[in-house]
């Protein structure tokens, strides 16, 4: 029995969708637990193309899904996505999904307060995707959010609802000069939404509880990546969660001793969007190169992803932070085509070398990348399934990964596609 947990070990982006859907053959269930629609997952199935935001990747394999309490929930985004998945064909039945009791709700003043904070100033700018995450798990840890069981419980909603959008408003029109959110309107709105969205309503531990002592193998999907984690990624240019695997058991609501393995997700090279430093970013030729071969377009915003060499002491940093027990290369495909491939293996900051990744920004802004070079390759891989057939050039780069990072690749994704993976060990 394999309880797995995926994490992205950059800054989001690095192909979990694809990895999550993929596995999710081979489990029972799979949860999120953190989060919310700030997260773009893409799955390609047969040409077609689905993006979930909230929805666990596993329900295009027609698996249970569960969101952990750790995710914050918009209903409106839940609502469009469960319709949207419906209409092309896909089962999102309240026997399918479950949405925990305890998750948070994100309200119209947080994606407001967000987008207001965002448009500030250039200097204070995180780079966000505007809906609304940080000021809910603000209000989460402030003891005042309004939670799923709260939603659901008329009330218990209009009252809490009508204290908070007085705060709010002050606030809103007090630092942003706004005009003021018309509270009968949000619990006119939130009503309905909280009608349609109660029969997914369920205590999720107890679900995952009779799961593992049932025997179910669980998947549990991490969102973003390692490097936004609140406490551990590059504050403040981070989510405002915890991303890292630990929290796939405080987000769900089970023990530690139920997970068997983490399986950290990386790109062949690395990418961000949004602010922040990033040492191997390559602002001339090769990153536009890999910018349009990887289509580096954010999945949620729209935005151009900044491009860059894989960095090895970041990953490192992942490995250790998560627990990770086997290594996923995604987008290996992206890097066909270039003459030479870099592999950051250190920082240089000053006259020291650096194999740690730092906590203060300006150090790691001030780092410039130390990099071994190696021979690239021209073929398309793209169709390749079985690892043998790979071009020596791309073995000698996976090796190269796998003795840096000390952790073995346990499988290769080439394209978009389910069967466009090289599967060397099946986690499951
Ligand atoms: P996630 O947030 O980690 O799930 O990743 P995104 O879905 O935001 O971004 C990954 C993008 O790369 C999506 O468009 C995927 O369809 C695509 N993709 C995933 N794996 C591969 C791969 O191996 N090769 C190529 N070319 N594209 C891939
Ligand atoms: P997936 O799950 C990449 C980034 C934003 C911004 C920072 C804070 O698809 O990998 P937020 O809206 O969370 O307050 O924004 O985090 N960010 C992501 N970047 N992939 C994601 O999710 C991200 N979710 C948030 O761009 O820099
Ligand atoms: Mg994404």
């Amino acid at each position: 029995m394999a309880n797995i947990v995926i994490i992205g070990t950059q800054w989001g982006d690095e192909g979990k969708g694809k990895i999550v859907d993929l596995l999710a053959e081979f489990c029972d269930v799979v949860v999120r637990f953190q989060g919310g629609n700030n997260a773009g997952h893409t799955m390609v199935i047969n040409g077609e193309q689905f993006i979930s935001h909230l929805i666990p990747s596993g329900i295009l394999q027609g698996k249970k899904c569960y969101i952990g309490n750790g995710v914050i929930i918009d209903p409106r985004v839940l609502l469009d996505e469960i319709n949207q998945l419906t209409r092309r064909g896909i089962s999102v039945t309240s026997s399918l999904l479950k949405i925990s009791e305890k998750a948070h709700v994100i309200m119209p003043y947080h994606s407001l307060i967000d987008q207001m904070r965002e448009n500030q100033s250039e200097k204070s700018k995180i780079g966000t995707t505007g809906r609304g995450i940080g000021p809910c798990y603000e209000d989460k840890a402030a003891r005042t959010g309004i939670r799923m069981i709260d939603l659901i419980d008329s009330s218990v909603f209009i009252d809490k609802c009508t204290t908070l959008i007085q705060e709010k408003n002050k606030y809103l029109n007090c630092f942003f000069s706004c005009h003021p959110i018309n509270a009968t309107e949000v619990i006119e709105k939130y009503t309905t939404y909280a009608k349609q969205l109660s029969p997914f309503v369920e205590n999720i531990s107890i679900l995952l509880d009779r799961d593992i002592k049932s025997g179910k193998q669980i998947l549990f999907e991490g969102a973003q990546g390692t490097h936004l984690d609140i406490d551990h990624g590059t504050y403040p240019y981070v989510t405002s969660s915890n991303t890292v695997s630990g929290n796939a058991c405080s987000g769900s609501g089970i023990g530690p001793k139920h997970i068997t393995g983490v399986l950290g997700i990386a790109k062949a090279y690395t990418t961000r969007v949004g602010s922040g430093p990033f040492p191997t970013e390559l602002k001339n030729d090769i990153g536009d190169y890999i910018q349009k071969k990887g289509a580096e377009f954010g999945a949620t915003t729209g935005r151009k992803r900044r491009c860059g060499w894989i960095d090895i002491v970041l990953l490192r940093n992942a490995i250790r932070l998560n627990g990770i027990t086997g290594l996923v290369i995604t987008k290996l495909d992206v890097l066909g085509g270039l003459d030479q491939i870099q592999i950051c293996t250190a920082y240089e900051y000053q006259d020291s070398v650096m194999y740690d990744f730092p906590a203060h920004m300006g150090v790691l802004s001030a780092c410039q990348p130390v990099c071994e070079t190696l021979p690239g390759w021209k073929e398309d891989i793209g169709g390749i399934t079985n690892y043998n057939m790979l071009p020596e050039a791309v073995k000698v780069y996976l090796k190269r990964l796998e003795t840096l990072c000390q952790v073995p690749i346990e499988i290769i994704s080439v394209g978009p596609q389910r069967d466009q993976t090289i599967m060397l060990n099946n986690p499951f």
